[in-house]
């Protein structure tokens, strides 16, 4: 068992402030304690319920270890907060086609001004006109097909950067940091596509947006046991982890104020039809179908980054790691794009629809590792699943690590087979594969997330061998709420031949 020492911190000034809680909050706890206990429920501890099940890292791996032993619908309690943890397909198949509208949000209610946790999240947001608003901005601007279509180029640019980067590192004989490469590839795609600019390396913004990226990766387990720990704390006075979510909600504040007044200033340097243009004209229009503040815009460029540079960037890393450590699949990747994409060009997005093998290797990455291992909803209203009745304001936590794992939907679950995936689709559609969440609230960034992990590893393996130190990469996975690789993969690119590199025509 992996021991998150600052949980365990975390843990032990919890178990002694549960005496004072009792005292005065019991009847509370009572009170709010109806309807789910008829769940199946694993034993609890008196106050804190089963907050000790989620304190041990990784999140995931305990709940699975749960559910496999008590059962995929499960009753939990975290102190006062009812929880439904799912961890089958069939039962999250049957919650999200009954009840989506019912489950469409996440509703956090906000407990500062800051753009991590105010009232501006769009993640957080509730389903209602403010999201509806915003989502439909995005899929205009960003993820939708024409959308995709128009900013195909800067996609295509990146990739050339990135393999670039790459080629030099291997003429020097130098190793990479696949993580770091992959973020660089999907943080500058998303900024360009976003706001027609990417952070300048030279004057080290871009060296800062991704360490704020990192930060706030690491903030989210934070974020998380502070949404928990909220209500008993706050009656204590206790502010849990204020200082560390202040200061990276300030910084990225100040960065994306600073490129709002530059885009303001210079408008027809960008034709005035990125997502940011539009969302600053929406913003000093008083006749706007809905009316948003600065703070708003700056909150979903930060949700954007986040939920767009990380979740590719680890997928893109794992599923390398896996090619590595499995030489076969490696070529049969190669052999596939040599004969759709030739020896005289790099692969391009428009290539992926061709390369079914490469496809079905990007989903079994994301389908063994998946960065969101766990999604999180609301039930607005009372519910009836399975026969049992959920009580409106209780949180659904859908562990989709342990969906993808589960023996009686997958053969040899824990295995990496890329061929189970050729010519299925039903896997997405029965909830079986629930990598990017379901229904209206599942992810709107799903197709943009296939792009930059099928042309990163495409043109990875279209080009390069791979040294790296040992037999094996070690695929340990490090504790925390996302799924991150606990050793990093660093790995040496060689060219494939001297031949293929002087044939490739680069722009
Ligand atoms: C491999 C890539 C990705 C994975 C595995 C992934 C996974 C997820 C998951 C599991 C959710 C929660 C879904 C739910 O509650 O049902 C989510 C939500 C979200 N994702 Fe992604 N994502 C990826 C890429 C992206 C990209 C590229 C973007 C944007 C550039 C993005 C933006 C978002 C946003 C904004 C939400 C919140 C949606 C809402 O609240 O309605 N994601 N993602």
């Amino acid at each position: 068992m992996i021991v998150d020492f600052q949980n365990c911190f975390l843990f032990i000034p919890l178990c002694f402030f549960s005496f004072i809680c009792y005292s005065l909050f019991f009847k509370k706890l009572k009170d709010s304690q109806v309807g789910c206990d008829f769940l199946p429920s694993p034993p609890s501890l008196p106050i804190i319920g089963h907050l000790h099940h989620v304190l041990f890292s990784p999140t995931h791996k305990s709940l699975q270890k749960l559910s496999s032993k008590y059962g995929p619908l499960l009753y939990l309690r975290f102190f006062n907060f009812p929880v439904v943890l799912v961890s089958s397909a069939s039962v999250a198949y049957e919650i999200f086609k009954a009840h989506d509208l019912s489950i469409s949000s996440r509703e956090n209610p906000p407990i500062d001004d800051s753009l991590l946790l105010g009232s501006s999240v769009f993640v957080g947001a509730h389903y209602g006109d403010y999201f509806k608003f915003m989502k439909k901005l995005l899929v205009t601007k960003l993820f939708g097909p024409q959308a995709l279509e128009r900013s195909r180029g800067v996609r295509a640019d990146e990739l050339e950067r990135f393999y670039r980067s790459l080629s030099d590192k291997a003429i020097k004989k130098e190793s990479v940091e696949i993580g770091k490469e992959a973020t660089k590839l999907s943080i500058n795609s998303i900024c360009r596509m976003s706001m027609g600019r990417s952070f300048s390396e030279e004057n080290g913004e871009a060296e800062r947006i991704r360490g704020l990226v990192t930060e706030l990766d690491g903030l989210t387990k934070k974020v998380l046991l502070v949404n928990l720990f909220r209500w008993p704390l706050e009656k204590l006075g206790i502010s849990l982890f204020k200082k560390e979510i202040t200061y990276v909600s300030n910084s990225f504040d100040e960065l994306l104020e600073r490129i709002l007044v530059e885009h303001e200033e210079k408008p027809d340097k960008h034709q005035g039809t990125d997502l940011m243009d539009v969302l600053l004209k929406a913003c000093g229009d008083e006749n706007a179908e809905h009316k948003i503040s600065r703070k708003d815009i700056k909150a979903l460029f930060l949700e954007v980054f986040f939920g767009g540079t990380d979740t590719s960037a680890q997928t893109t890393q794992w599923t390398m790691a896996e090619i590595i450590n499995n030489p076969k699949i490696l070529v049969r990747i190669r052999e596939e794009i040599d004969s759709v994409v030739g020896k005289t060009r790099l692969i391009h997005e428009t290539d992926l629809p061709n390369l079914p093998y490469l496809q079905a290797v990007v989903k079994e990455g994301l389908r063994l590792h998946t960065p969101y291992p766990i999604f999180v909803r609301m039930f607005q209203e009372r519910c009836e699943i399975k026969g049992f009745q959920v009580q409106e304001n209780t949180t659904l936590v859908v562990n989709s690590y342990a969906v993808m794992r589960d023996p009686k939907s997958w053969e040899d679950p824990n295995e990496f087979k890329p061929e189970r995936f050729l010519g299925k689709e039903e896997e997405t559609r029965s909830l079986k594969f629930s990598a990017f969440g379901s229904g209206r609230r599942g992810c709107p960034g799903s197709n943009l997330g296939y792009i930059f992990v099928g042309t990163a590893v495409g043109m990875m393996v279209q080009c390069f061998d791979w040294e790296i130190k040992g037999d094996k990469v070690n695929m340990d996975e490090a504790g925390g709420i996302n799924l991150s690789m606990a050793h990093p993969l660093k790995c040496t690119p060689v060219p494939r031949t001297e031949a293929f590199i002087s044939n490739l025509q680069i722009s």
